[in-house]
């Protein structure tokens, strides 16, 4: 190939007439990739903070390769140091090695998910893995799943079949629905449901909102009465239930709300996009009890199950029902055997080979693997809400029933800001998100090299603070070094 203005190294040569100095660049890549995460924790898990803009001008000139490693390192340098187990924020952390190199194989080799001639061994793949999945949910027979590049569009297809099946609308659309379709859900759950609303058609006012009990999940009784009278005119259709909310990582109580579901005719989805990674522990799956009854599951394996972005999953009880309640056929992409591809019965149409990382993860580390991070999580975050809880003027959200835990300084939203602060001059990212009316830290503890030291150490800094009265203003500003 020689076209002007396009280096040798531009594409891998199907013939290898350039494999050597492909094979130096991505070696390189990957060293720079290398030298970076193999010292993330000598790193704030925080970049500096970054200029407003990122000016760039795309070249008349492709630069050679040095340069384009160079930028690559640029751009690492400044990233979101995720890796350090010290970023604990959110429900982000360092990705399985393998999903890694699921990742570069699945962009080398760029098929595409949306017809089985495009990637015939990768649908086969990624249907047989998410019916093996759906069966640790104890979906029955018949059940299975697709891929989606994230929990909300894994929620808005699910929220998306529930609606036609419950309204019969996939043909003919919402304009003849006399009642207000609602979406119910409690008050912990994902932004993504009202998205889910807003696409299919509801509004944003099509989710109520159920209030929260002290443990988090959602109040059953509250549930059962607003079910008993919905409100003139109003229809509801879809229940959804929580396993692990964004902010607390609370857990519905699932088994009720199956009830609820089936006695008012509800289709029963189950956000356990987060806390789902818990099915794989023996000790862990019973909090999940009552999933097994869900009509359809998220389950977000770039979470807890550490694959890298994006890796999630709509499960759906009965398989068969996209047929009636989804699909949209593809006459162009026919294949001949019967079977649909799976851009036929997913949302997205062209979408990249992501259960080849979901594979690796789950040959490497096991179930055995998946259950020990998940309980080790676990374990050390009760130490953490143990050592909280004994802290004066600190509060705890609820006794955490997964790895996050939700803390404020009681009654002192600026004062719980300026802790967060204070950690964070310490080397310890924790979020501030707002929930229920005020200011709450969050703490995600997700990294695999956290250990009770670490635990001790971060209990101990807020110990410090609380006992000095640090005020606001005299919380120091973050260090570039700085480690609890
Ligand atoms: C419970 C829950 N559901 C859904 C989502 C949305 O997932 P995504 O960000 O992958 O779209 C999140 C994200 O944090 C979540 O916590």
């Amino acid at each position: 190939m020689k076209v002007r203005g396009v280096r040798s190294s531009a594409f891998i040569d199907p013939a290898g007439g350039n494999r050597d100095r492909v094979e130096r660049l991505l070696v390189s890549a990957i060293g720079v990739l290398l030298d970076h995460l193999s010292t993330a924790a000598s790193r704030p898990p925080l970049p500096p903070p970054a200029a407003k803009r990122l000016p760039v001008s795309i070249p008349d000139r492709g630069r050679p390769e040095g340069e384009i490693l160079i930028e690559l390192r640029r751009l690492v340098e400044r990233s979101a140091n995720v890796a350090n187990p010290s970023y604990a924020g959110h429900m982000d952390t360092l990705p399985s090695v393998v999903s890694v190199l699921g990742e570069i194989a699945a962009a080398g080799l760029n098929n595409n998910m949306l017809s089985r001639e495009m990637s015939g061994i990768f649908t086969d793949l990624e249907r047989s893995l998410t019916a093996e999945i759906a069966r640790y949910f104890g979906l029955p027979a018949g059940s299975g799943g697709v891929l989606a590049s994230g929990g909300t569009l894994a929620n808005l297809q699910a929220l998306a079949v529930a609606r036609n099946a419950r309204l019969g609308v996939k043909r003919k659309g919402m304009a003849g629905i006399q009642r207000r379709p609602l979406i119910v859900a409690s008050e912990g759950a994902h932004t993504s449901i009202e998205k889910a609303a807003m696409l299919l058609g509801l509004g944003t006012d099509g989710v109520e909102r159920i209030p929260a009990d002290r443990s988090g999940g959602m109040d059953p009784d509250a549930l059962r009465r607003f079910l008993h009278r919905p409100g003139k005119g109003r229809f509801p259709f879809a229940l959804v239930g929580t396993a692990g909310t964004t902010v607390a990582g609370a857990i519905d109580p699932l088994p009720e709300l199956a009830v609820e579901a089936r006695k008012a005719g509800l289709w029963f989805h189950v956000d356990a996009s987060y806390g789902g990674a818990m099915v794989f522990s023996p000790s862990l799956r019973g909090r999940l009890r009552g999933i097994a009854l869900a009509d359809t599951i998220t389950f977000n394996p770039q979470k807890w199950a550490f694959v890298t972005k994006a890796s999630a999953m709509v499960l759906f009880r009965e398989m068969k029902r996209l047929d009636g309640r989804f699909r949209i056929g593809a006459p162009y992409m026919g294949n001949g055997d019967g079977l649909p591809n799976l851009g036929e019965i997913s949302l997205q149409g062209t979408r990249p080979v992501e259960v080849l990382k979901l594979w690796l993860t789950f040959l490497h580390l096991g179930t055995e693997g998946i259950a020990g991070l998940t309980e080790e999580a676990c374990r050390l975050t009760r130490r953490l809400a143990d050592r909280l809880g004994r802290i004066a003027g600190v509060e705890v959200a609820a006794p955490p029933p997964m790895n996050i835990l939700a803390f404020r300084v009681s009654g002192a939203d600026r004062r719980t800001e300026a802790l967060q602060r204070f950690l964070l001059a310490r080397g310890v990212f924790l979020s501030l998100p707002n929930h229920a009316g005020r200011r709450w830290i969050k703490a995600v503890l997700l990294n695999p090299y956290l250990d009770e030291g670490w635990v001790d150490r971060l209990s101990d800094s807020i110990l410090e603070y609380m006992r000095s009265g640090i005020s606001q203003r005299a919380a120091p500003k973050r260090a570039e070094n700085a480690r609890i």
